[in-house]
């Protein structure tokens, strides 16, 4: 079979991969993809936010199955224009996509079905936004309602900072519309754990759970970013709290987004915390996590094409999905400078022993080099028998990977680590 996959970062990179052993799979293309993963697929330079130009390169070159990996094209709507061209797709419609697209949206659902999660309230009035502030405990956190590129969430440590956010999401819209609307919650404490699950609106089945580094510096120190590395299973995540997310969220979701005739079919993403009441959702994405993809992919010993079609079809139940008892480790590489200013076109060097490299931001040069040209440039993932195994292998293979201006995390896993000796 033909198919397509919208993206082009280390996440599309990772589900490439694995749906290319696929006996089913005969033929990639990836709409951009890039440097890295012209290796594995045919790149299309159509950008993933190309809705028309997407759909036109799928019927044009008749497409059998469309994979959409990123979550602008699927809260904008792709996978409801490809479906209406006749074409299977694994990725919710964008009226199950605003489970990310509108944060009010997964708050009121969540209030509405029961689903734990931080207390809060919705505002478009900026000085109704203050005086509730004026109410709030401190540290509160203030979130864009639409999508923000992942930056859209203050974690306000003072009043002041509180009210700043606020003006600067409504008032100076500096994530645009995103900020028109926000939500002002709670502030909540305790390990994150993230779960990515297969749902076709009837059967929900959990991934295995990983770890996100989100900040830039060793010791969660430094600027928020798109994740430097990360680790599964998540040692937090034990069988109990397994046992109560599946019935206290995931089921509970699932449910709730049929009821509202929103039925979800693709990978709905918890971003959990477990606090001292229990696991509560921090948010919900309607994607594979990025970097989480790239230590749940190679964790999973089943075919992925297969899970996906099942999941399009509606038939989930009947699919074979099975992790791996071990653990995987991926360490994210960036340009020095990253999250801010860093430079780009260094030449990407990759010595054989190392396993799996994930390339999120790399182009091919006209001599065929790679060179770098993101600030998270690639994530090198290992597994091993146990996370501290993982993380050895991983870091051995970082070794291996070169190019100029190359910055890492020294302490990806270290924090399991310690959870899992406590
Ligand atoms: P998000 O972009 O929604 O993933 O949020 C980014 C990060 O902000 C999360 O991974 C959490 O670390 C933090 N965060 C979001 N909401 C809360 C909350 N209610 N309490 C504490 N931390 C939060
Ligand atoms: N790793 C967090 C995300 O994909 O949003």
């Amino acid at each position: 079979m033909k198919i397509m996959v919208v993206g082009g970062g280390g996440r599309e990179h990772a589900i490439i991969k694995k749906v290319k052993k696929s006996p089913k799979v005969t033929e990639i293309f990836a709409l951009p993809g890039n440097g890295g993963i012209a290796a594995d697929a045919t790149c299309v330079d159509i950008g993933a936010k190309d809705l028309e130009n997407i759909v036109k390169f799928a019927k044009e070159n008749a497409i059998d199955f469309a994979i959409v990996a990123p979550d602008d094209p699927l809260v904008l709507g792709l996978v409801d224009l490809l479906k209406a061209e006749g074409i299977p797709c694994f990725g919710p419609d964008k009226k199950a996509a605003i489970i990310e697209g509108s944060k009010a949206f997964s708050k009121d659902l969540m209030k509405k079905y029961n689903i734990p999660t931080a207390a809060y309230e919705t505002f478009t009035d900026m000085e109704a936004a203050y005086a509730y502030l004026d109410t709030c405990k401190i540290p509160v956190v203030i979130k864009a309602d639409g999508l923000a590129l992942g930056k859209g969430v203050i974690i306000a440590e003072t009043l002041e900072d509180a009210k700043t956010a606020v003006r600067e999401m409504m008032e100076d819209k500096v994530f645009g519309d995103s900020g028109s609307k926000v939500v002002i919650e709670e502030f909540l404490t305790g390990p994150e754990v993230s779960v990515l699950s297969f749902t076709d609106g009837k059967t929900m089945v959990p991934m295995i759970s990983s770890m996100d580094h989100k900040r830039a510096l060793d010791g969660d120190k430094g600027l928020n970013t798109g994740g430097m590395g990360v680790i599964a299973p998540n040692p937090y995540y034990t069988k109990e709290v397994a046992d109560r997310c599946m019935e206290e969220i995931f089921l509970p979701t699932m449910e709730a987004m049929n009821k509202e005739g929103r039925t979800f079919a693709g990978c709905l993403y918890f971003g959990l915390m477990i606090t001292e009441d229990g696991p509560k959702v921090i948010e919900y994405n309607c994607r594979f996590g990025d970097p989480e993809t790239q230590v749940v992919l190679p964790l999973l010993d089943s075919d992925l094409f297969d899970i996906m079609q099942h999941v399009s079809e509606g038939t989930l139940d009947q699919a074979d999905v099975n992790f791996a008892d071990d653990a995987a480790c991926c360490v994210v590489m960036a340009s020095k400078g990253y999250p801010t200013a860093y430079e780009k076109g260094f030449e990407i060097t990759v010595g054989e022993e190392a396993n799996d490299v994930y390339i999120a931001g790399a182009k091919l040069s006209e001599d065929g080099k790679l060179l770098t040209n993101g600030g998270r440039v690639l994530g090198v993932t290992e597994r091993g028998a146990d996370i501290k195994e993982a993380i050895a292998k991983a870091y051995a293979s970082v070794e291996k990977v070169h190019f100029d201006n190359a910055f890492y995390r020294k302490d990806i896993g270290q924090k399991a680590l310690a959870a899992l000796s406590k």
